[in-house]
């Protein structure tokens, strides 16, 4: 395995759509406050930059589910770790690296709605359509992908290469 020589999204791009995302959402929840639900553990860097960004009150916290071994999605979904935040009445905001097959989104969609939350909607940092096999759709996409493995900005393989600023294609050789 190895990484495209340039990157898929360089980092200039991704702060730039990380701002817009921030003031999008800024807008759209006026005066509300929100809970940012990260997606553990690939959201950790866009979470934060897109905390960091919005101009409204908003608390973080996380969750973690697992649905992937390795390159290959395995369609079950087990959670590790449950937000502490009480989620009734709240706006939640889902915070996702990545949405792929949809399946990790839809459970965490399904967990939160049944907490009583004032709303949630979904946003994810990459967006691979063609490989959905559920209905879920996010309220906000970074940038939509083709069907390739990318690490980078908070993404792994096998836990690497999380610390890059920027994201890459995971090439084959
Ligand atoms: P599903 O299929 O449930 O998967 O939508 C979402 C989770 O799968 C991981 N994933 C990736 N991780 N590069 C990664 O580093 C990828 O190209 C990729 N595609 C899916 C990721 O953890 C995501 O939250
Ligand atoms: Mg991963």
């Amino acid at each position: 395995m190895r990484l495209s020589d340039t990157p898929l999204i360089d980092a200039v791009r991704i702060a730039a759509r990380v701002r817009q995302l921030a003031n999008e959402i800024s807008a759209d929840y006026a005066q509300s406050e929100i809970v940012l639900l990260t997606v553990l553990k690939g959201s950790f860097l866009f979470a934060a930059d897109l905390l960091r960004a919005l101009s409204i009150g908003a608390t973080i916290d996380f969750v973690q589910a697992r649905s992937y071994d390795g390159t290959n999605s395995t369609g079950e979904v087990h959670f590790l770790y449950l937000p502490e935040t009480a989620i009734a009445g709240k706006h939640v905001l889902i915070v996702e690296d990545i949405l792929d097959t949809g399946r990790t989104a839809a459970a965490i969609l399904e967990h939160i709605a049944a907490l009583g939350p004032a709303s949630v909607r979904l946003c994810a940092l990459l967006d691979k359509p063609a490989r959905r096999v559920t209905a879920v759709s996010a309220d906000y996409v970074g940038f939509p992908i083709g069907d390739e493995f990318v690490v980078g900005y908070g993404l792994d393989y096998e836990e690497r290469y999380r610390e890059l600023p920027a994201v890459y294609t995971l090439l084959s050789e």
